[in-house]
């Protein structure tokens, strides 16, 4: 099967094109044909080298790629609750691992696998996972909203689009921070729109990772909570710090996919792009401004 890895990281030509065996799935798995692989901004840190720097990717041979997967399931392992054919999407967690979905073929454990709801289109599925569960996870840092205030920077992007309408449905009174042309957008999800920090928040969601400006806007007592946790901010001041780090979660990925295909949560694709062109897939992601995930379709 042919997937895109990375030997040496490095810019968008790092990316490579290899065949390699087909992965066979033992007791518990199942290997799915993919479909269609969103192109995150993490897989653009993964190729760029930081995970690498960082002691967090130790791979011998290669690196693979991506976090989101949607296709059809076209081997099992025994005890696994999906048959041939199942139409599944997941979320691939983790950088250091030498597979990913940016591969015509990938094995998962059956556990980390929600079924797709029937009218759910392939391409829209696999924008789902990564962000949907991000901004569930990250909204549960905060606790209950009780009304309060929260701010969320980024908020036309991939995770800040979804952490404000699934805010703004837990009570909190939220105000996405997009660029003015994301405004209909922003306002469409439920929240009050700013294109400048201004004001002060109980709590403040910071996907664009403005950190500064965006701890400044926390009110004395407040909570910041960011993206990057490998690289986690202080502050002396009475402000709790603390990031998401996505884990996982098969049973609420099912849950944000059936309102994904009824309609209730925006599925966002840009573009789709053979996975040959991964490498201009990554530019594209690189130069900003892109509204909706590309999706790599083998
Ligand atoms: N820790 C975790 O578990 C986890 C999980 C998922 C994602 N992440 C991280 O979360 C971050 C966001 O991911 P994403 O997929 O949501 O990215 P994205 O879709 O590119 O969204 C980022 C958004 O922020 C906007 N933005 C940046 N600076 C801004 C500014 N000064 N004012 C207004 N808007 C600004 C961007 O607008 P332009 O495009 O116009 O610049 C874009 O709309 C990434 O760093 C990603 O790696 C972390």
């Amino acid at each position: 099967m042919r997937a895109i890895v990375i030997r040496t990281p490095g810019g968008p030509e790092a990316l490579e094109l290899v065949d390699l065996p087909t992965p066979e799935p033992g007791p518990g798995e199942v290997r799915i044909a993919v479909a269609a692989a969103a192109v995150n901004p993490v897989d653009i840190s993964v190729r760029d080298g930081i995970f690498h720097q960082l002691g967090f990717i130790t791979q011998p041979e290669h690196v693979g790629l991506g976090w989101d997967v949607a296709g059809t399931i076209a081997a099992v392992g025994a005890d696994v609750p999906f048959r041939v054919g199942d139409r599944v999407a997941a979320m691939v967690g983790g950088v250091d691992r030498s597979f990913g979905p940016y591969a015509e073929e990938l094995v998962l454990p059956a556990t980390e696998v929600a079924s797709l709801p029937d009218g759910l289109d392939l391409v829209e599925a696999a924008t789902v996972p990564l962000n949907t569960l991000t901004a569930t996870q990250a909204l549960d840092l905060l606790g209950d909203a009780e009304g309060r205030t929260l701010l969320v920077t980024g908020a036309a992007g991939a995770v800040g689009g979804y952490a404000v309408q699934l805010a703004a449905e837990r009570g909190w009174q939220v105000t996405g921070l997009a660029r003015p042309s994301d405004e209909a957008f922003v306002r469409e999800r439920g929240a009050a729109f700013a294109s400048e920090i201004d004001g002060s928040f109980d709590a403040v969601l910071d996907p664009a990772s403005l950190v500064e400006p965006a701890i400044a806007a926390v009110r004395d007592g407040g909570v910041y909570i960011g993206v990057l946790p490998a690289m986690k901010p202080t502050t002396d001041r009475d402000v709790t710090i603390d990031a998401v780090q996505v884990q996982v979660d098969a049973a609420t990925l099912a849950g944000l996919l059936a309102r994904t295909a009824a309609g209730e949560l925006p599925a966002r694709v840009h573009s789709t792009l053979p996975l040959d062109q991964a490498a201009d897939a990554h530019r594209l992601l690189s130069k900003g401004g892109v509204r909706g995930r590309i999706v790599l379709v083998p």
